[in-house]
């Protein structure tokens, strides 16, 4: 009997194997586009939602997404409080916090609080973004493009319905209208906008809560960390988006978030709402080899060499250390997430999964008598064969001929000021004393010593790791010393990086200082460097491109015909997404289980006294000691960060985590480490989703911090 059952099972699961391949995993990619109901519908009654699809997005009445904002760019937040409050990570507000930061008030430091509305600090600069309306505009965008168009014509096709669809798609005086292609150009949505300009600073915790466990714990768990700030959106009198003005006032929301204490448990349902930035789930397994193989470990490399460069630096000096620790962090991110990238994408067997999936693509469309897809994967493999060069020399010019390479940076903050100088020579007084102050404030932040050893470090990357056939002639290194250090010399004391030379050059008029730059022998290294980017890596590098999401976008249409029984959600692509997935734990490696849930024991735990990145402050040792942790106390500690399997990539930090009814739970802010391929291959079993506890953050502020001002702005509500 028991016997017989098992067989009968094993067949059940062949027969859905052999139907459905691709259940196993492109139904695991869910980043939906809000608008469409239908398709949540059908994911909120499976995971037992309390909510409405129309309680998340509605174009006729307020709804969640009212509540959900792209903030500055490139996080999400979300807001908390009738009177414009919005909430996102410490790591996304902290240019404003570092820049508020002062000996006296040193708001990274000791955390910052603003005791009253006068108190909120603005930010030049700063936007939040509110998505309104969504509208599915592909028959419009596509309206005139032909299957014998080349790409070039349909791009110009596409480009004109766009323009004139933003002029004509109703809109208010005060709104914006974006339209961004999905499914590679298959589809296209219009976004109407509000960007609102006067965001203030109004909390933040300490960097030891904010960034606890800094780069060490950084796409780690178990994590221990309070990622997490405040600000206030300003409007006018009418409520609607204005530049700072003293007399604006708290923006009165449409929505905003109601918080919950309650807390989750393992198995509860989160939803995360936000502006996740970039995925590539559909990419061919060569693709993904090619990702791995090639580009990955260049990337990896530079940084290292970098990283290992200004690590001997910060650890014999604590001023150097202060000056470079957010470089560091900021190329530490990166390199350590694409680390984290190959190894997962080995770990899942992703490679061999992808090529499962274009057999049975392949089978599908030989059931259906088409005959077209083996052959756009190979004009594919061609084209990234291509593109393999340029893309290369691309990444290696960004990252050693810029990210990690100080020097490079202000040659390419000279090349566009001399640009500007060139076109409008007549303005060069009044452009010349911005430029100066502007370089005085980069170098003041830097050291020349660690400069030149990042700039030796980043030369020989150059030579190692840029292709032969984009290789400047300019840029080989001498083999005998003098000349090697003669070089370094010209550097350390060229127009760009030395402030009495570049004084000096601004003091005649714009011929001089033209020819000045001409004559400087950097400069003409660099701008060989800049040029080969410009001229030769570039534009190869768009021909390909283009050239593979052409192929991609014909890819993509087939299999999404070849299976219209699936919901398919499309890649990230910087727009309002929704995500659900649940609370749960995940096994790192065989023989170990990590439980979805960390604790104030595990901060104290960490605790490392004087160390950058596990001090904590004074204050929270003696709330722990004394156990004085108040309603925010869940057996007898405070829950502090959990894990999901929510689909977020960069961009979704700062996103909501909301329980099945709506409510704010807890605050998106990282992934774990054996996940982060999830932007390539998203595998349920592995890849996870960080957020703080939003009792965590209402402890902090209540507790250690001294804003009870805010939390009773929060929780009144
Ligand atoms: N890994 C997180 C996200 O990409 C947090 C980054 C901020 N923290 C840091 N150490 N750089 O992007
Ligand atoms: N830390 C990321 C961000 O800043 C989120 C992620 O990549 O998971 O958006």
């Amino acid at each position: 009997m028991i016997e017989s059952f098992r067989r009968f099972k094993i067949l059940i699961a062949a027969y859905i194997l052999s139907v459905s391949y691709v259940s196993v995993w492109a139904q695991h990619v869910r980043m939906w586009v809000p608008s469409e109901t239908g398709d949540y519908y059908y994911q909120l009654k499976e995971n037992n939602v309390r909510l409405q699809a129309s309680d998340l997005y509605s174009a006729e009445r307020p709804s969640l997404n009212d509540a959900i904002v792209q903030f500055n760019g490139g996080c999400t937040g979300e807001i908390i409080s009738p009177r414009g409050l919005v909430l996102t990570n410490h790591h996304c507000g902290y240019g404003a916090i570092a820049a508020h930061s002062t000996l006296e008030h040193n708001y990274v430091e000791d955390g910052f609080w603003a005791q009253s509305q006068a108190e909120e600090l603005p930010n030049p600069g700063m936007y939040v973004t509110f998505v309104r309306k969504i509208i599915d505009v592909t028959g419009e965008v596509l309206q005139g493009v032909t299957p014998d168009m080349d790409a070039r014509q349909r791009q110009s096709v596409t480009d004109r319905n766009i323009n004139r669809l933003k002029k004509t798609l109703p809109h208010e005086a005060w709104q914006d209208i974006s339209i961004k292609p999905f499914f590679y150009g298959n589809k296209y949505y219009a976004f109407v906008e509000e960007n609102y300009r006067d965001i203030r600073l109004v909390g933040a915790p300490p960097s030891s809560i904010g960034k606890f466990g800094a780069d060490t714990d950084n796409w780690m768990w178990p994590r221990h960390s309070g990622d997490f700030s405040l600000f206030r959106i300003y409007a006018d009198k009418n409520n609607r988006p204005a530049e700072y003005s003293p007399d604006n006032v708290p923006y009165r929301p449409d929505r905003y978030l109601k918080v919950s204490t309650e807390g989750v448990h393992e198995g509860d349902m989160i939803i995360v709402y936000g502006f996740p930035g970039r995925t590539q789930e559909y990419l061919p397994s060569f693709r993904v080899a090619q990702i791995t193989g090639k580009i990955n470990p260049v990337r990896i490399g530079i940084r290292r060499h970098a990283l290992d460069v200004l690590d001997k630096f910060m650890r014999r000096n604590d001023t150097l250390k202060l000056k470079y620790t957010s470089t560091y962090a900021r190329i530490a991110n990166y390199w350590k997430k694409w680390k984290g990238e190959n190894m997962g994408i080995r770990r899942s067997g992703a490679i061999a999964e992808k090529k499962h999936w274009e057999e049975e693509v392949l089978r599908r469309e030989a059931e259906t008598g088409g005959h077209e897809v083996a052959d756009i994967l190979q004009e594919l493999k061609a084209a990234y064969d291509s593109l393999e060069a340029p893309e290369l020399a691309r990444n290696v010019f960004i990252e050693a001929g810029y990210v990690d390479n100080p020097w490079m940076q202000y040659a390419l903050d000279m090349y566009r000021f001399e640009r500007q100088v060139q076109r409008r020579p007549e303005k060069f007084d009044e452009l010349k004393s911005d430029f100066y102050e502007q370089m005085k404030n980069k170098w003041a932040k830097s050291d020349a010593r660690v400069n030149r050893a990042l700039f030796l470090a980043m030369w020989q990357d150059l030579n190692r790791y840029m292709p032969e056939k984009y290789k400047p002639s300019s840029w080989e290194i001498p083999a005998n010393k003098s000349s090697h250090d003669k070089v370094s010399d010209n550097w350390q004391h060229a127009v760009f990086t030395d402030s009495l030379r570049l004084k000096k050059a601004l003091e005649g008029g714009a011929e001089n200082f033209l020819n000045v730059l001409k004559n400087d022998s950097a400069y003409k290294m660099a701008r060989g460097l800049i040029d080969s980017f410009y001229n030769d890596i570039s534009p190869d590098y768009a021909r390909w491109q283009n050239k593979t999401v052409e192929l991609m976008r014909s890819y993509q249409s087939h299999m999404m015909k070849l299976f219209p029984g699936f919901r398919w959600a499309p890649d990230a692509n910087g727009t309002l997404r929704v995500t659900f997935g649940e609370v749960r734990g995940y096994e790192p490696r065989d023989g170990v289980y990590y439980e979805p849930f960390s604790t104030l024991d595990g901060v104290i735990e960490k605790y490392i006294p004087g160390d950058y990145e596990f001090d904590l402050p004074e204050k929270l040792l003696d709330i722990y000691k004394h156990k004085d942790f108040g309603k925010y106390a869940v057996n007898g500690t405070v829950p502090v960060n959990f894990l999901g399997t929510a689909h977020t990539t960069g961009g979704n930090s700062g996103s909501p985590a909301l329980n099945a009814k709506g409510e704010l739970v807890g605050l998106n802010f990282d992934r774990v480490w054996e996940g982060t391929m999830s932007d390539l291959y998203y595998d349920p079993s592995i890849c996870r989703n960080i957020m703080v506890d939003i009792r965590y953050v209402l402890f902090i502020m209540d507790k250690l911090g001294d804003a009870s001002r805010l939390v009773h702005e929060i929780l009144q509500n």
